[in-house]
């Protein structure tokens, strides 16, 4: 049932759990909610249900997927944990921090899920419905968000049926996410801790519990292999950092930098970053649509702070914005 209502009582909760776990035993796609994004969900100890992840999305093979856990417990089934990952671990689980660490040799997991690499990312989702579900499987969940490769990510039950529908047994309607932009991800090597991807977690937050900052990717020659220049990518063209909204755009705002009339959308009037990634994918989507309606070529964003949340928000905008 991919059309079903939004998912709040416990009752509710529990039924479409019980009806979600019979789907992911069963080798089946489950997109599920999470604080971040939608996530696209397969067992990840199953070769074919992780293998038909890819497929639903268009993923390139080589992009490896996040498994989602209950906890640290259930995560050293798969990964090894050192000190500084146990510190990150406490200090951001459950959230929106995924942690790269070394697969275990005897891992159980398909070995889709780390495309060849050596390490898996996981990380332990802070949402209900997600937790709910991992627990009654009591396996790790791979989950990529719910979209088509290289497309906007999706924050609703609604986004996921317009981008996957068909090509998945059941969406579970969990509203909107509530943090909007995906999981920080962070590799782990001895003592340390490089960021591979911005996100939920802002990277000041992490260098408060480790004591220093972090490493960039590229200073430490670390591959990211799914961070494709392109990505989130419209439909429109992206013009950046813009001040004021031209002929022929669409416009989203920030702060005091507004579009006027009605083709135009504030990430967050007052300058709040974190009300600003929570609606970034849904007023792209929206902005997308209302230029295509309009004839409208151009989505121009208006500057955001390069600070805590703004790090995530910057880098999405950027692959929104890369040639394709
Ligand atoms: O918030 C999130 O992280 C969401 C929700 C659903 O949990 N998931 C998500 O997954 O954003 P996905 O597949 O769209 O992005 C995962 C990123 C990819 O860029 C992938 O290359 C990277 O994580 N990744 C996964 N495993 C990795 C590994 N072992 N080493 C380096 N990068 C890895
Ligand atoms: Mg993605």
């Amino acid at each position: 049932d991919t059309n079903g209502s939004q998912v709040k009582t416990p009752m509710a909760i529990n039924d479409a759990v019980d009806q979600a776990k019979d789907v992911i035993l069963s080798g089946g796609l489950v997109a599920m909610p999470t604080e971040t994004v939608y996530g696209l969900a397969a067992d990840a100890t199953n070769d074919s249900a992780v293998a038909r992840i890819f497929e639903a999305k268009g993923r390139p093979q080589f992009n490896p997927l996040i498994i989602h856990v209950s906890g640290a417990e259930m995560a050293k089934a798969y990964v090894e944990f050192s000190p500084m990952a146990e510190k990150l671990e406490q200090a951001f689980w459950p959230g929106p921090l995924t942690l790269v660490l070394p697969r275990r040799e005897d891992s159980p997991l398909s070995l889709l899920v780390s495309a060849g690499l050596d390490t898996v990312g996981v990380r332990m989702p802070d949402h209900l419905i997600a937790q709910t579900l991992i627990k009654a499987v009591e396996r790790p969940l791979a989950a990529p968000s719910a979209n088509q490769s290289g497309g906007i990510s999706p924050t609703r039950a609604e986004d996921v049926r317009q981008s996957l529908d068909e090509r998945v047994d059941m969406i579970i309607d969990g509203g909107q996410c509530t943090i909007g932009v995906e999981s920080t991800i962070v590799k782990v090597e001895d003592d340390n801790v490089t960021l591979l991807r911005p996100g939920g977690v802002p990277r000041e937050d992490i260098g408060c519990i480790i004591g220093k900052q972090l490493l960039n990717a590229g200073d430490a020659k670390i591959e990211a292999p799914g961070m494709m220049t392109s990505h989130y990518a419209p439909d429109a063209v992206m013009r950046l950092n813009a001040n004021s909204q031209e002929e022929g755009e669409v416009f989203l705002g920030y702060g005091k930098v507004s579009g006027s009339g009605e083709f135009a959308l504030n990430l967050s009037q007052t300058g709040d970053l974190r009300e600003a990634a929570a609606n970034l994918f849904s007023h792209l989507r929206a902005l997308d649509r209302m230029a295509a309606a309009h004839g409208l070529k151009t989505i121009a964003a208006a500057r955001v702070p390069m600070e805590g949340l703004g790090e995530a928000i910057n880098d999405r905008l950027k692959r929104a914005a890369a040639p394709r």
